[in-house]
């Protein structure tokens, strides 16, 4: 029972890597390791919810990717189509609710229609949500938000004396999600490669050896128990955490 867990994530995101290597080693090519990638965004979906969590992010293709062989980008493309065409009915049945961030209006018209079509199904759920991060990029998010915030000052919609943070973050994406508190990334890489760059300021980071295509269940409970472990202070100390009253009498 999730309850029992004292300190259970209620947002992860996942930087799913490694379909690539997956494939190398088993002499394939790379488009089979994403098919097989595929399956794993849907058994990590589910194993997710199981575990209690009530949000879950993956960063299923960033800005960055269309550099790839245009080949390997139209296999993408098609994959995702075929996955979400089979997925909308299982996230109608099942109550999950889709949303994305990214720039989704330069994908594919098919991806988009499609898109469309199960956030629209699905919005009304509201005990688990999927959000896949489709041609996301964290500075291009950024850049948006900063011209879409000017855009408000000079409307005076906004005060730019009155700028904060809980002001400029309501123009990200990702305004009206909570930050993740967990950033998982397969395959052994340590880096974040212009992910949630702000909205993980505080997140707890696992980065877990197997690759996407080998992820299980057990790989996410074994992240999530990492989070367990960690002590999240927020700038305090742990005397601080232990009393809350002497950090509030700051
Ligand atoms: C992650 O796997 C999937 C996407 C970025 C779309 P990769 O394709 O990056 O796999 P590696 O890193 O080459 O092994
Ligand atoms: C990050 O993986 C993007 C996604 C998982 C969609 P990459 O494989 O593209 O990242 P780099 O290039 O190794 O940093
Ligand atoms: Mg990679």
């Amino acid at each position: 029972m999730s309850a029992q867990v004292p300190n259970l994530p209620q947002h992860v995101a996942i930087i799913m890597d490694g379909n690539g290597r997956w494939a190398k080693n088993r002499g394939l090519p790379r488009i089979e390791g994403h098919r097989r990638g595929v399956e794993t965004v849907r058994t990590t979906t589910y194993a997710a919810r199981d575990l209690g969590v009530r949000m879950l992010t993956l960063y299923a293709f960033s800005i960055e990717n269309w550099k790839r062989p245009q080949e390997e980008v139209g296999a993408l493309m098609s994959l995702l189509e075929y996955y979400l065409k089979k997925e909308l009915q299982t996230f109608v049945r099942d109550h999950v609710r889709l949303r994305t961030i990214g720039r989704t209006e330069e994908l594919p018209a098919g991806v988009q229609e499609v898109l469309r079509s199960t956030i629209e199904a699905t919005k009304h759920f509201t005990d688990y949500t999927l959000v896949l991060a489709l041609n996301y990029g964290s500075r291009t998010e950024v850049v948006d938000a900063a011209r879409a915030y000017a855009a408000a000052v000079a409307a005076g919609k906004e005060k730019l004396n009155d700028g904060s943070w809980a002001t400029f973050s309501r123009y990200l994406q990702t305004a009206d999600m909570p930050d993740p508190d967990l950033v998982i990334r397969t395959s052994g890489e340590t880096r974040i490669s212009n992910f949630l760059l702000l909205q993980a300021a505080y997140a707890e980071f696992v980065f877990a050896p197997v690759l996407w295509p080998d992820f299980t269940k057990a790989d996410l409970a074994a992240a999530i128990a990492e989070y367990n472990r960690r002590e999240r202070r927020f700038g305090l100390t742990s005397e601080q955490l232990l009393s809350p009253a002497k950090a509030a009498a700051k």
